[in-house]
């Protein structure tokens, strides 16, 4: 990286961290063992969601979620076409089809009038995404998936800690998904989490995380049965989480309260900087809630400045400065295009708040001067 380069979005690890992942290099237990059971039992409480499962990723979770709730070929699952890839290939991973809805343009986040003209006898589940760590408006959602007898699997692969209407994301659908990617708020590399107070669904990802095998590595090896025996009830996969990516899930969980505060600085000394320029600031639906700020997105008044976006990313870049663009659109992606013979203007509002959408660097590590730094770059660029 160009010295002095602000990146877009670099991890916080401490030396709690470091000192976990060291302590269980010198255990010798590396894959799913006593950390992940601990890191579950942490998360789960933190949540306040009666079951918590470690994944290695949130593709993962979303993939055992929509599996545990017996998605299968034929069937439909409504999802934001505002979002990452991940969350529509889990749908065909099983044979069953997405089915893309607009997002409201002033949160990102799925419509829920959308979702109602989209639900058929087809719908099995609705997966909506707290875009960007701001909770989607539940409360409609809900409704609908209780009418039509839908399930919902969330993807809150943003929101950690993301609040809604005083209940925590994790409690409130069918199941949840965390991610803890690099970048993500609670950042162990690669990783995931899925909460969710069904005890049916719990056992059945339990089974599919590793191969379909009817208890995981550490009851096998500990149990008072002989060691050497399982039985494979399904086909399952490998999507268990090791004790090295949980010993840094530990303590990045003992300091997320911290890291939101701070996010949540960051975006307020930015709204109240960038008042008064040609771009649109994050709404805030609700501001009784907690947003996890995970992301923060600006979007360009393109009418009103001489630049395109990509020429105001560029002049960023030029000024030492990273970001990004969450998210491009999934039916401007050729699979997804072509796969469901969709045109641009099918998603007016995602396509629109795509060609303006800049992410800017927000995240614990940042200093003041680090804001005030992409708070002068803007303005200059912009004026
Ligand atoms: C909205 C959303 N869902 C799911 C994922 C997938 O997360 P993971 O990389 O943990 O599989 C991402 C990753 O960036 C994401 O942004």
């Amino acid at each position: 990286m160009r010295k002095g380069f602000l990146p877009f979005s670099p991890p916080l690890i401490g030396e709690e961290e470091i000192a976990e992942v060291v302590d269980t290099l010198r255990s010798g237990w590396l894959t799913t063992g006593p950390k992940t059971a601990r890191f579950e039992r942490e998360f789960a409480q933190y949540v306040g969601a009666p079951q918590a499962l470690a994944v290695n990723s949130a593709t993962a979770g979303l993939h055992l979620a929509l599996e545990a709730i017996g998605v299968g070929p034929g069937d439909h699952v409504i999802t934001p076409v505002y979002t990452f890839t991940a969350c529509a290939e889990v749908i065909r991973y099983l044979g069953a089809d997405p089915v893309f809805v607009d997002i409201e343009r002033a949160t990102f986040n799925i419509d829920p009038q959308r979702i109602e003209r989209a639900l058929t006898s087809r719908t099995r589940a609705i997966l909506p995404v707290h875009l960007g760590g701001q909770a989607c408006d539940m409360e409609p959602i809900v409704a609908l998936a209780r009418e039509n007898g839908v399930k919902i699997i969330e993807d809150a692969a943003h929101a950690l800690p993301t609040v809604y209407k005083a209940r925590m994301v994790g409690t409130i659908g069918d199941a949840t998904v965390f991610s803890f990617y690099v970048t993500k708020t609670l950042a162990t590399g690669e990783g995931g989490m899925v909460t969710t107070a069904s005890d049916e669904m719990a056992k059945r990802m339990k089974v599919m995380r590793l191969h379909g095998i009817d208890r995981d590595v550490w009851d096998r090896y500990t149990a008072d049965k002989p060691n050497w025996y399982y039985e494979v009830v399904a086909p399952g996969f490998k999507y268990n989480m090791s004790d090295l990516m949980a010993a840094i899930g530990i303590h990045q969980l003992k300091n997320i309260d911290r890291f939101q505060k701070r996010r949540e600085e960051i975006a307020r000394r930015y709204t109240e900087a960038f008042s008064g320029l040609p771009l649109r600031t994050p709404h805030v639906a609700r501001p009784e809630d907690t947003h996890s700020w995970h992301l923060y997105v600006i979007q360009l008044e393109l009418e009103k400045i001489k630049l395109t976006r990509n020429q105001f990313i560029e002049r960023m870049a030029d000024a030492g400065i990273g970001t990004s663009v969450h998210f491009i659109p999934l039916h401007l992606h050729p699979y997804w295009r072509d796969r469901y013979s969709l045109k641009p203007e099918d998603f007016p509002v995602a396509l629109d708040c795509y060609q303006r959408a800049v992410s800017l660097p927000i995240y614990p590590k940042m200093t003041d001067d680090d804001v005030e730094r992409v708070i002068t770059a803007v303005r200059q660029i912009l004026s």
